[in-house]
């Protein structure tokens, strides 16, 4: 059994880390009939189509005993209309009805507008960018209760909640439909009365979620697919979804263990490495049609893969689809947010793919929102802080006007 810590949203405190009187909900008008006052508000980041709550989702909150608060045309750039909303049992509302709920529940980080509009105690859930210190010490300041779901380990049990898989995973697809529709020819080898066309030559660079799903869209689409990745254990998955592993072998045990990760995620490979990596991505550049680069290390720059020299060297005509651009870039040339023509290749510094699919990829987030939050429901439905589960522990980034967060 998990041993409760503390309560808040009108239930009574108990355990030596309840949180002090001046950062719980205020509000005396919450029914307690009710397990806790949810709310989804529209976001506010400018581009951003993604929504919090699907009306599936909201069914399911109530039907556990959660009133819930949608603000007016919350989902309806990912395609969720009000009428569905109020179909599934949800109230329709203002921002500052949505973000005065005991538990907000967002996609992106709070800005400070949306902050000031949250009350000490409010319980926010997200990707809250858990390496955004700044971002972290405004919630903090405001008493705010937040949890990064990017934070969340990569676990069997975390599966179901792992924002990065669900949003990464449309991502590496959407990529490979952007970067086909921007490169001049045709994707699979066509033989007609005209002549032949040759198949794409696409390489992937980085194969964690979203590079696979890259691979196997890419795959889908008539490519010739090869690629990269710094972790030995991708090999057979590369393998398995037709195409090549290129491999660039390690020369110490030092390289091959640094090469193993730490709890799924990669980590700086050492520059003898890197330089090795470097040439053979050199090489494959020089016939690839199409570079899809995903490689990303938590925390850090993403690494430089590709240098401007290679970009230089490859056939005009040529596109480079940077899905690391957020993180700086795995190309020299990249411009996040931008897409630059350079020695005839088209750069694209791509944002916020996933966000472009925004249905699919609100309905998977939603969903992860759903089962991160049975963590932090008690039976009852009120919010309880049990840290001793690791993944709540693992996301949670501050509470009771404290940093938890290392
Ligand atoms: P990520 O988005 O952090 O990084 C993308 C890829 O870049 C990774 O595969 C990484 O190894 C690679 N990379 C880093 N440096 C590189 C370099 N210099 N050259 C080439 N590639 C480089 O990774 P993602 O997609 O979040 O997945 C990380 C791992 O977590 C994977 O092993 C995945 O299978 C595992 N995972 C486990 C889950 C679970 O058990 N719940 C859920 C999702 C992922």
């Amino acid at each position: 059994m998990p041993r409760i810590l503390s309560r808040v949203g009108g239930y009574k405190l108990q355990g030596p880390l309840a949180l002090p009187r001046r950062y719980r909900p205020t509000s005396s008008s919450f029914p307690r009939t009710i397990a806790m006052r949810i709310g989804v508000p529209l976001e506010s980041r400018p581009g951003e189509r993604r929504v919090s709550a699907t009306p599936d989702t909201v069914k399911k909150l109530i039907a556990a005993g959660h009133r819930v608060l949608v603000q007016q045309g919350a989902g309806l750039a990912a395609a969720q209309t009000d009428e569905a909303y109020a179909a599934a049992g949800a109230s329709l509302g203002t921002a500052q009805q949505a973000l005065g709920a005991e538990v907000v529940f967002k996609v992106r980080a709070p800005d400070s507008a949306e902050i000031a509009q949250m009350r000490p105690g409010t319980v926010i859930l997200g990707m809250l960018e858990p390496f955004n210190r700044p971002g972290l010490e405004a919630m903090n300041a405001a008493g705010l209760t937040a949890f990064a779901l990017e934070a969340a380990p990569r676990t069997t049990r975390a599966q179901s909640l792992d924002v990065l898989s669900s949003q990464a995973n449309i991502a590496g697809y959407k990529a490979v439909l952007l970067a086909a529709a921007t490169y001049a020819r045709m994707m699979p080898m066509l033989m007609t009365a005209a002549g032949t066309v040759k198949a794409a030559r696409m390489l992937i660079l980085g194969a964690g979620v979203a590079g696979l799903q890259a691979i196997a869209t890419a795959k889908r689409l008539g490519a010739v697919v090869e690629a990269s990745d710094v972790r030995p254990a991708v090999r057979e998955e590369i393998a398995s979804l037709g195409a090549k592993f290129v491999d660039v072998p390690f020369e110490t045990e030092e390289e091959r263990q640094i090469a193993a990760g730490v709890g799924g995620y990669a980590r700086p490979m050492p520059a003898s490495w890197m330089q090795r990596q470097a040439a053979a991505v050199a090489e494959r550049l020089k016939q690839a049609d199409i570079a899809i680069t995903t490689a990303l290390i938590p925390g850090r720059p993403a690494p430089r893969l590709i240098s401007a020299a290679m970009v230089a060297a490859m056939k005009p005509g040529s596109v480079i689809l940077d899905m690391a651009a957020e993180q700086g870039g795995n190309c020299e040339l990249t411009r996040p947010g931008e897409t630059v023509l350079v020695h005839g290749v088209t750069v694209i510094g791509a944002m916020d793919i996933a966000g472009s699919v925004a249905a699919d990829a609100s309905s998977l987030y939603a969903r992860n929102l759903l089962e991160f939050s049975k963590l932090i429901f008690g039976k009852e439905g009120q919010f309880l802080l049990n840290r001793e589960d690791d993944i709540v522990a693992a996301c949670l980034m501050c509470t009771g006007g404290q940093i938890v967060r290392q």
